[in-house]
C-alpha cells in the first residue's frame, strides 16, 4: 500500500514537472539559428543550391525565421542568406510559406528568371535551397510560349579561363561553376582556343538557333562534348556542344567520345587507337616525372618533408615553376594593349596607394568579367610600386595564404602604376573582426592560415622543398591581412617587405632600419636596436607583429566567454599611436595586450594564449618562429575536441553580426 502511495505521488510529481516544462517551452520561444551571408556564388545542381555560407547567426528576434534570396545573372547563381521576420516584407514580398523545414525557392518577382525567395523554420534550414519544379516548368513554359515543358539545362559556366589542356585526348574544363541555363532551349557549349601560346577554355550556355563565335552549333543533341576544330580562324579553335547535365565539363578531342551510349564507331578499334596510346603516354610521363622529382629532391637534400602540401607540389611542379616564374619574373604587362579593366569602388587606402575593386572583362560581352583588385600608385610612388612588384614577381612566393598576384601595369597615359591581384570581398581582417564574433573553429582557421602565410614568407624552401628567398613583411597588422571567402587569411601589402637574399650588403641591411606601423612594432624596432646583420632578427620582428594580430583574432572568439567590442592592440582605433608613446608602453612598462583570466576557461584558448605570449617576448631570440606557431596550431586544434554542444555555440557565435 505504501509502495502504491509512493508510486502515485511520483506520477503526480512527474506530470506536474512535465506540464511545467511544456508551459515553459510554450512561453519562452527560442531564437532561430540561420545561415547569414551577404551575396555570394552558390553551388547549384539538380534543382537544389547550397549557399556555401560558413557564417551562422542567432536571429535577433524570436519571431525570425531563416530566409534566402536567390538570383541568377548571366548564368551565375548568387545567394544571400539571412534571418527574416516573416511579418515584414522580404524584397517587397510577404513570405507566407515559412513553416516548412525546407527552403523552397519560389518566383516572387516581376523578373521571374532572376529572383527567387524562400523562407523556412529550422536550424540553418536556409543552407540548402530547393528549386520548386513547378516553378521551373512555369518558367520554362513562359520561355517557350507553347509546346512541351522543357527544363533548363545544367551546364558548366565559367566563361573564359586559362587551361593546361592542349587539345589532345580528353580534357576537363576545370570549371567549378555549374549553372542552370537561363533559357530552356540553351545547350551546354565549350570552346578551346590558343592565341599567342595562351590556351583558354570557355564554358557557357548557348541557344543553338544563334551562331556561337560565328559558328552554328550542329552537335548539340550529343550527350557528350565532342570537340571539332574550326578551320579558317586566326587562332587554333575548337568548339563542342551537347545536351546533358554538365556535359561541357569533359571535352573529347578524340574521335570517339566515351559518353554512355555514344560510341558511334567500333569501340575496340577506338580504344586501340586512342585510349591505349594515351595510357602509354601517361605512364611514360608519370614515371619520367617521378624519377626526375626523386633525383631533384635528393640533389636538393631537402629537409624533412613532413607537412608537404602535395597539392601545392602538384600545382607548382618544376615545369609549372619555370612557366610561372618566367611569367611572373617579367610580370609587367608589356602589351601595348592594357588589360580590359573597369574600376569599380575604392576598397582600401594605404600609405602610398589606393585599392579598387575592379572588373576584368573576360569575353566579348560586358556581362562576363572576373572581379579583381587594383592597387593604384601615383607616378611619384614608383619605388613602392616597384618594391611590391618585385616581391610579387617571385613565383615561389605563390601560396594560398599570400594574396594572389596577377600582373603589374605602367599606365603611362594616366601617370599611374597598377598592381592587379585577386579580390577578396570579405575585406581586411580588422574590418572582419569589427563586424563578426567568431567561434573556436574560425579562430583556428584564421589564426592557423595567418601563421602559415607568415611561415611561407619567411621560409627558405617551398612546401615542395625547392629553394626560395626568405621574405620579411615588416608591416604585419590586421589591416594587411585579407579574409578569403572560406575564412582563411592571406597576407597583402608588401610595400615595405624585404627579400633576404645573399645579395643584400651589410650597408643595405643597415639602412633598412625602423619601418612599419608603431602600434605593431617590436620593442627592438621601436628602439632601433635590431641586429641588422642577422636576417633572423627581421623575422623575429614579424613574429612579434603577428602575435598582436593573433591576439586580435582571439579577442573576438566566443569561446572566451563574453566578447568585447573589437579593439586593436594597445587601445582604441582612433588613437594615433606614435613611436615615442609606444616606446613608453612596450619598452619602459613592458606592456602587452591584456589576456583576461576568462581566456583560461577554454583549453584551446589557454594554449593559444601561451603561444601568443611566447611570440611577443621582449627578447627576440626567445620568440617562436612562424613555422613553430603553425605546428602549435596543429597541436592545439587536435587537442581540443569540441564537445557536441560546443559546435552549436561556435556556429551561433560566428554569425553574431555587430555591424
Ligand atoms: N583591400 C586591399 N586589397 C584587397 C583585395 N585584394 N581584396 C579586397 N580588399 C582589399
Amino acid at each position: 500500500m505504501e509502495r502504491f502511495g509512493a508510486i502515485g505521488f511520483g506520477s503526480v510529481l512527474l506530470v506536474y514537472l512535465m506540464s511545467g516544462a511544456s508551459a515553459l517551452l510554450h512561453t519562452a520561444k527560442t531564437h532561430s539559428v540561420c545561415k547569414s551571408c551577404g551575396p555570394q556564388p552558390a553551388n547549384c545542381k539538380s534543382y537544389q543550391c547550397l549557399a556555401n555560407c560558413s557564417v551562422s547567426e542567432v536571429c535577433p528576434s524570436p519571431d525570425d525565421v531563416c530566409a534566402a534570396v536567390w538570383w541568377r545573372n548571366n548564368g551565375m547563381v548568387t545567394v544571400q542568406t539571412k534571418c527574416h521576420n516573416p511579418k515584414q516584407l522580404l524584397k517587397g514580398v510577404m513570405m507566407d510559406n515559412y513553416n516548412s523545414s525546407d527552403c523552397v525557392l519560389t518566383i516572387r518577382n516581376t523578373d521571374p528568371h532572376n529572383l527567387r525567395l524562400c523562407a523556412c523554420t529550422g536550424r540553418e534550414c536556409n543552407e540548402r535551397m530547393l528549386l520548386n519544379e513547378v516553378d521551373d516548368k512555369i518558367m520554362s513554359a513562359s520561355d517557350t510560349a507553347s509546346g512541351p515543358f522543357k527544363l533548363s539545362q545544367l551546364c558548366k559556366f565559367c566563361d573564359i579561363e586559362l587551361t593546361e589542356c592542349n587539345a589532345t585526348g580528353v580534357c576537363n574544363s576545370s570549371c567549378t561553376v555549374s549553372s542552370i541555363c537561363e533559357k530552356p532551349n540553351e545547350v551546354c557549349v565549350s570552346a578551346w582556343r590558343r592565341n599567342n601560346g595562351r590556351a583558354t577554355i570557355e564554358t557557357v550556355c548557348h541557344n543553338p538557333a544563334v551562331p556561337f563565335r560565328g559558328q552554328y552549333l550542329t552537335d548539340y543533341n550529343n550527350s557528350v562534348c565532342q570537340m571539332k576544330q574550326v578551320k579558317g580562324m586566326e587562332d587554333d579553335f575548337y568548339i563542342c556542344s551537347c545536351s546533358q547535365e554538365e556535359c561541357n565539363d569533359k571535352l573529347f578531342f578524340t574521335d570517339a567520345p566515351s559518353g554512355p551510349g555514344d560510341f558511334r564507331k567500333d569501340p575496340p578499334l577506338v580504344l586501340l587507337i586512342t585510349v591505349v596510346p594515351a595510357l602509354i603516354a601517361v605512364v611514360v610521363l608519370l614515371s619520367t616525372f617521378y624519377c626526375y622529382r626523386v633525383f631533384r629532391q635528393q640533389s636538393l637534400k631537402a629537409p624533412k618533408t613532413k607537412g608537404i602540401d602535395i597539392e601545392t607540389c602538384a600545382i607548382m611542379s618544376d615545369d609549372d615553376r619555370s612557366d610561372s616564374s618566367s611569367a611572373n619574373a617579367n610580370s609587367l604587362n608589356h602589351n601595348t594593349e592594357l588589360l580590359p579593366i573597369q574600376l569599380d569602388i575604392i576598397v582600401g587606402k594605404g600609405r602610398f596607394a589606393e585599392v579598387y575593386r575592379a572588373k576584368l572583362k573576360q569575353g566579348t560581352t560586358d556581362e562576363s568579367f572576373q572581379m579583381v583588385a587594383v592597387k593604384i600608385f601615383p607616378y611619384e610612388e614608383y619605388a613602392s610600386w616597384k618594391t611590391e612588384w618585385e616581391i610579387f614577381s617571385d613565383a615561389e612566393l605563390r601560396h594560398e595564404n599570400v594574396l594572389q598576384f596577377l600582373t603589374a601595369e605602367d599606365r603611362k597615359a594616366e601617370r599611374r602604376y597598377w598592381l592587379i591581384t585577386a579580390y577578396h570581398e570579405r575585406g581586411n581582417l580588422q574590418e572582419f573582426l569589427t563586424q563578426h564574433v567568431i567561434g573556436w573553429d574560425e579562430l583556428c582557421r584564421l589564426g592557423g592560415s595567418l601563421a602559415r602565410g607568415v611561415a611561407h614568407l619567411h621560409a627558405d624552401r617551398t612546401p615542395c622543398g625547392r629553394a626560395k628567398v626568405p621574405i620579411v613583411h615588416r608591416d604585419l597588422k590586421s589591416v594587411n591581412v585579407l579574409v578569403k571567402s572560406d575564412l582563411s587569411c592571406c597576407l597583402c601589402d608588401f610595400g615595405l617587405s624585404l627579400r633576404l637574399d645573399n645579395s643584400m650588403s651589410p650597408e643595405e641591411l643597415a639602412n633598412s632600419g625602423q619601418v612599419g606601423t608603431a602600434r605593431y612594432m617590436a620593442p627592438e624596432v621601436l628602439e632601433s636596436r635590431m641586429d641588422l646583420e642577422n636576417i633572423e632578427s627581421f623575422k623575429q620582428a614579424d613574429v612579434y607583429s603577428m602575435s598582436l594580430v593573433l591576439w586580435e583574432i582571439t579577442s573576438r572568439c566566443s569561446a572566451i566567454g563574453d566578447v568585447r567590442e573589437y579593439e586593436p592592440p594597445f587601445g582604441k582605433l582612433k588613437d594615433h599611436l606614435c613611436v615615442e608613446s609606444m616606446k613608453d608602453d612596450v619598452i619602459r612598462d613592458r606592456l602587452r595586450p591584456e589576456i583576461p583570466t576568462s581566456w583560461t576557461n577554454h583549453m584551446g584558448i589557454q594554449l593559444l594564449s601561451s603561444t601568443i605570449e611566447e611570440c611577443w617576448d621582449h627578447d627576440p631570440e626567445a620568440r617562436l618562429t612562424a613555422q613553430c606557431v603553425v605546428e602549435r596550431f596543429g597541436e592545439i586544434s587536435s587537442a581540443v575536441i569540441p564537445p557536441v554542444s560546443s559546435d552549436t555555440k561556435s556556429t551561433q557565435d560566428s554569425g553574431n553580426d555587430e555591424k
